[in-house]
């Protein structure tokens, strides 16, 4: 079987990146995909928010926008995936190309523009598949001309409640122009109060569901202290470190320099590590981090969590590696654990 998905991921890398992306979500769809259970091992088990992962290696938003294939992507093996960015209504994000494959560096560049089919169809899809078992989360955004793009995030809240495991707060996409602004102190206070008054009625005689909140790697180490400060007032489950950076560090050359969009892969590994390390000393253990950018490898994987992070997630190695990548990470990370002398992967969050 993993020879087919080898063969696969190579021939998808043969079309343009965008084609060979809903070329892989229609496969997945129709059922042509991995069929296994959730990786689930008793070292590699973590909590977040209340919530149990089976495994930490989760899906990074973006891949299933739509929320067409969690349950195709959890028989991929992820411990959890996290659908959208899905925006109020639909649009249709910019103009293309916006989907940039960098194979040398195993890197991606991405000016999609949160291109999706908006809350209704999204919800409908959550409904759908409500009872079955896997952790899924919703990550929300704002439309690109809403004239209140706080209530847009109020919005998915409400609308999905119930339907999904978890939220995350994305302010951190370079694509939608200003979105990050919500990431400065007073317009984090007030999207974050709003999230808080939202959820407080919502969770009011109910369950509660857990909120995350996704930042940019591009965040001033400055601002470190005072978001997770934000954070802790406004009791958010955890913070996912981090999106996509409009960096163009020297390593990818010239030809990609000027793409305008978000950088993903091997070469947001450093930064967005880094980034982890920060939080988590500022944190001071306290508050739960999920680590993201370039992981595609067990080391790599086992380096965010022993800069801070929970679990991890990851996009753009699955576009350069296919779906077996999930269980080979898996399984070097508990090798990596008995080697280091952790009974559990909790052991060895945040030791350096
Ligand atoms: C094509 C593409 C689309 C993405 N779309 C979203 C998105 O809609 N919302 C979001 O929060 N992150 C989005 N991301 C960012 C990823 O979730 C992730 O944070 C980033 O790619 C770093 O992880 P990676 O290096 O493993 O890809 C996207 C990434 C890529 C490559």
């Amino acid at each position: 079987m993993s020879l087919l998905y080898k063969t696969g991921t190579a021939f998808l890398r043969r079309l343009p990146a965008e084609t060979a992306h809903t070329t892989t979500v229609r496969l997945l769809r129709a059922g042509f995909g991995p069929q296994g259970p959730a990786i689930d091992r008793p070292e590699l088990r973590t909590r977040i928010g209340g919530l149990d992962l089976p495994n930490p290696v989760g899906l990074a938003a973006g891949f299933d926008k739509n929320a067409d294939v969690p349950d195709a992507m959890l028989a991929s093996g992820f411990g959890f995936v996290e659908c959208g960015t899905v925006t109020p209504r639909a649009q249709a994000g910019n103009a293309r190309p916006r989907l940039f494959r960098l194979s040398e560096h195993d890197a991606v560049i991405n000016r999609m523009g949160f291109n999706n089919d908006g809350l209704d169809p999204f919800a409908r899809r959550l409904r759908a598949r409500q009872d079955r078992p896997g952790i899924v989360g919703a990550n929300l955004g704002a439309n690109k001309d809403s004239p209140d793009r706080i209530a847009d995030y109020v919005d998915g809240l409400t609308r999905l409640w119930g339907l999904c495991d978890y939220f995350t707060i994305n302010i951190s996409s370079p694509n939608t122009p200003g979105l990050r602004k919500l990431q400065g102190a007073d317009e984090m206070d007030e999207l974050l109060e709003r999230i808080a008054q939202t959820r407080s009625g919502l969770a009011a005689g109910g369950p509660n569901y857990p909120v995350f909140l996704k930042v940019a790697p591009d965040l001033d180490e400055g601002a470190v202290p005072r978001v997770v400060e934000q954070v802790r007032t406004y009791a958010l489950d955890a913070i996912i470190v981090s999106n996509t950076t409009i960096d163009r560090p020297d390593s990818i050359g010239a030809r990609w320099k000027d793409e305008a969009g978000g950088l993903s892969g091997q070469p947001l590994f450093g930064k967005s590590t880094r980034l982890l390390g920060q939080f988590f000393d500022a944190t001071e253990g306290r508050i739960n981090l999920i680590g993201v950018g370039g992981v595609g490898s067990g080391a790599q994987a086992y380096a965010k969590i022993r800069a801070g992070a929970k679990a991890v997630q990851l996009y753009s190695a699955l576009v350069f590696h296919g779906p077996q990548l999930v269980g080979e990470i898996c399984e070097d990370l508990s090798a990596r654990l008995a080697a280091d002398g952790f009974a559990t992967l909790e052991e060895a969050v945040g030791t350096g």
